[in-house]
């Protein structure tokens, strides 16, 4: 067995195990019903070759983590000129907080709070109608993972419709300022339905391989993205992938990282993989608790962060 093999079966036992495992997320009623005792970890390397362990093949809502992918969307779609609409600097905030949008006359700090994520897809919204913008984030989503089974929880997403009274608040707040160029509604449907994708870590962790390979995916050889972009949104998800937790994440972790408030993480290590991790508790800033002490294991385990051994 290899030492990642060994690494990856080590970590999921020790975390099937132990009884701190965060609080399953209910403001979204729907994501309650998740099992706290759930775990699954996925390593994929520059061969393809998928490492994993617990639940690893278990359909999970991705949330924010979808935001990674939305964001290379929309640079794809507008390049540079995003960054009028959106900043890129850590919010030092909640996912869900609006007290900055008014100090910040409608441009969210970063696309990966809430606010920035409604204004990035506001901008893949633009000149489609919400089925043509969904399905073109889904079908992006398949085609990076390689599986065209990947689908939406749509029960999922009637639930944030129904419940998601901030993100609402945000986004006819940005709106008030021009930021946001479509009808409320439609941006925040195709917001819901690309938050409510639901993956397994193996799936996941095949859809990250771009950002660790160079924007390049190793195995067919096709460049999603340049080089120079993939290096940028992986510095995002190091600065911003965790919100308020952001700094103790590259602390104890060390690797660029986007979780969601399903209890999933998409990490990358440079050149080295693509890693998925799901554990349905999350800490006090909405990430998942098990899944950051996973991670913040494996780079030890393998010398895998990007600070150094
Ligand atoms: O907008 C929301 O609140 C959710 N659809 C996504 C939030 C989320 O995943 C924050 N991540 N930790």
């Amino acid at each position: 067995m290899s030492q990642l093999e060994s690494a990856v079966k080590e970590i999921a036992e020790e975390m099937r195990q132990r009884p701190d495992r965060g609080e399953v997320a209910t403001y979204i009623p729907e994501l309650a019903r998740a099992d706290p005792n759930a775990f699954g970890l996925a390593v994929v390397d520059a061969d393809g070759n998928v490492v994993y362990a617990g639940d690893a093949d278990t359909p999970f809502s991705i949330q924010s983590v979808s935001k990674v992918f939305t964001l290379t969307i929309a640079l794809g779609m507008v390049g540079d000129r995003l960054w009028n609409r959106v900043g890129r600097e850590p919010s030092g905030s909640a996912f869900n907080s609006i007290v900055q949008l008014e100090r910040e006359r409608g441009i969210p700090r970063n696309p990966f709070i809430n606010a920035g994520a409604i204004a990035v897809t506001d901008v893949i919204l633009s000149g489609h109608q919400p089925r043509e913008a969904l399905g073109e984030i889904l079908r992006f989503m398949q085609f990076l993972a390689d599986d065209p089974s990947i689908t939406i929880d749509k029960a999922v997403a009637a639930s944030e419709n129904r419940t998601g009274f901030r993100n609402r608040a945000l986004a006819n707040y940005m709106k008030s300022f021009g930021v946001i160029e479509n009808p409320v509604d439609f941006t925040l449907g195709v917001y819901f339905h690309h938050c409510a994708i639901a993956m397994s870590c193996r799936q996941l962790a095949m859809a990250g391989r771009f950002l660790a390979y160079r924007g390049r995916n190793p195995s067919t050889g096709l460049q999603v993205v340049q080089p120079d972009r993939a290096r940028r949104i992986n510095a995002i998800m190091l600065t911003c992938g965790h919100y308020d937790g952001s700094g103790e994440f590259a602390y104890h972790v060390g690797l660029p990282g986007k979780s969601g408030v399903g209890g999933g993480i998409l990490a990358i290590a440079p050149g080295k993989a693509s890693i998925a991790v799901w554990s349905p508790g999350l800490d006090a800033a909405g990430n998942s608790h098990l899944g950051r002490i996973a991670l913040e294991e494996l780079t030890k385990r393998m010398g895998w962060s990007i600070f150094g051994a």
